[in-house]
């Protein structure tokens, strides 16, 4: 691959839009561990699938490929700055910020659009990222925006019309 490849790869990425996730699990210590992500989407409805792509290079990339279970957190366009936060390194991403358990172990924001609680099935190896799946143990919705990354900056969705 090109440098000039790689430049027009990661501005076609920039073009896609992608709505803002946190993606948590317990280390073997029970400490939280997370970090902001845009690479998740829904694979299969039976049974109920979510994909999350992580950078290996991520500080807990190690955890990510062996825990047991993960969660998927939804964020509003009022969480921009949580979403910093957990994309910024060394940053103390948990104290203060109300992250709660949910029923399976796994951190979950209640002011959350969408929380979701997946059991990690399985970890592929893609280039310099791994892909988790995992199955869905539960999921919850709230009402609210959503806050969307496009063109390397946070952004708030605008209806265009009513149908
Ligand atoms: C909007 C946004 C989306 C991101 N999406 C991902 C992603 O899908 N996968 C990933 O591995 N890193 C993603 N990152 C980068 C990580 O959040 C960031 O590198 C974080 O610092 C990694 O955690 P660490 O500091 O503990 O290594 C994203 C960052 C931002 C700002």
């Amino acid at each position: 691959m090109t440098a000039a490849l790689l430049d027009e790869f990661k501005d076609a990425m920039a073009a896609l839009a992608g709505g803002v996730c946190v993606v948590t699990a317990l280390d073997d210590d029970g400490n939280p561990r997370g970090y902001a992500a845009t690479s998740v989407t829904s694979v299969s409805m039976r049974p109920p699938l979510l994909l999350v792509c992580q950078a290996k290079t991520s500080s807990s990339y190690r955890l990510f490929s062996r825990c047991t279970h993960f969660g998927v957190n939804v964020l509003t366009a009022e969480q921009a700055e949580l979403a910093a936060l957990f994309a910024t390194p060394g940053a103390d991403r948990f104290g203060g910020t109300g992250f709660e358990t949910g029923e399976h172990g796994t951190l979950l924001h209640p002011d959350a659009l969408a929380s979701v609680e997946c059991r990690r099935r399985e970890t592929v190896d893609a280039g310099d990222h791994g892909l988790l799946l995992g199955e869905v143990c539960a999921a919850h919705t709230r009402p609210g925006d959503p806050l969307v990354y496009h063109g390397r900056r946070y952004q708030r969705v605008r209806p265009l019309f009513r149908r």
